[in-house]
């Protein structure tokens, strides 16, 4: 069989996501919802990009995760497929798309994968969704699990806290990583987790932990790149370092432009087109 299309040599896949955990090299990820970003994101060098539900929040507005339907994650999952060419694209299965039941479960996967060209999938919550898991992973979907805050579970939780904060909830935590590692996730997201169970659970586990607000234990670290670039509105959580304020220098620019068109100074000719030599305007005006 020909490979027609063959990848970048340094494309990321599972094997190199292994291989860094055996390593103890870390990696980052970010998210993207379309194609410049994802652009930027994947020519920066990070190692993967994920199609995250926070579109919810960062693109739509909505508020929080939940209402996010598959249609608006497919949508973002193709424009940032077309953006990336080495690193690993995962996409958040949004809420109400793995919870009916699992041949549903694995339709949407698919669709994400077939459709928008997800190279893994994540999904929220611990031993609930092992089952689940192994199902995906049988159907050679690669999955990512998602612990501790799981903002599809918003309404339940009564907010956004720091997760596992008892000896007994901490447990559970660790408990629920291993069964996820164990039902075939190759990684799994820790959210606002102690730092102290961050690194029980990456030293525990064989697959990679995926830390946002989980300390520095974590084997790769991920994080909203409106966060980090300052493409946001509001209070950022304490985890949030924000490498640029992309809203006051698009505010900036913005104010400029407007400047320059009330005072006359844009457009200027040279940013405007003129009729060529040959035409005389002032048969056009007669005409
Ligand atoms: O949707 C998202 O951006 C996420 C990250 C916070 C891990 O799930």
């Amino acid at each position: 069989m020909a490979y027609l299309k063959p990848d970048k040599p340094e494309k990321v896949y599972l094997p190199a996501i292994r291989a860094a955990k055996e390593k103890g090299e870390s990696l980052v990820c970010l998210t993207a919802y379309d194609y410049p970003t994802a652009r930027i994101v994947d020519e920066a060098g990070v190692d993967m990009i994920l199609v995250g539900d926070s579109i919810g929040n960062v693109i739509h507005g909505y508020g929080n995760t939940i209402p996010v339907s598959l249609e608006e994650i497919l949508s973002a999952t193709i424009a940032v497929k077309r953006g990336t060419e080495r690193a690993m694209v995962i996409v958040d299965m949004p809420y109400g798309t793995y919870h009916i039941n699992p041949d549903e479960t694995v339709r949407n996967a698919l669709r994400l994968m077939k459709e928008g060209g997800a190279e893994a999938v994540k999904l929220e919550g611990g031993r609930n969704r092992a089952d689940l898991v192994k199902r995906l992973v049988d159907e050679e979907i690669p999955v990512v699990g998602h612990i501790g805050l799981t903002p599809q579970s918003v309404y339940k939780l009564g907010g956004y806290r720091v997760q596992g904060k008892t000896a007994e909830a901490a447990e559970r935590l660790i408990e629920d990583a291993k069964q996820l590692e164990e039902a075939g996730a190759f990684s799994v997201v820790l959210e606002l987790v102690p730092r102290e169970i961050a690194e029980i659970i990456t030293n525990e586990l064989k697959i990679s932990t995926i830390g946002i607000g989980a300390g520095a234990s974590c084997d790769i670290q991920v994080l909203v790149l409106h966060d980090l670039i300052g493409f946001t509105f509001g209070r950022q959580p304490r985890f949030v370092r924000q490498y640029a304020n992309l809203r006051e220098v698009i505010t900036g620019a913005i104010q400029k432009w407007t400047e320059d068109v009330k005072s006359g100074n844009y457009p200027s000719k040279e940013e405007s087109y003129g009729l060529p030599k040959e035409v005389e305007i002032g048969k056009i005006k007669e005409a």
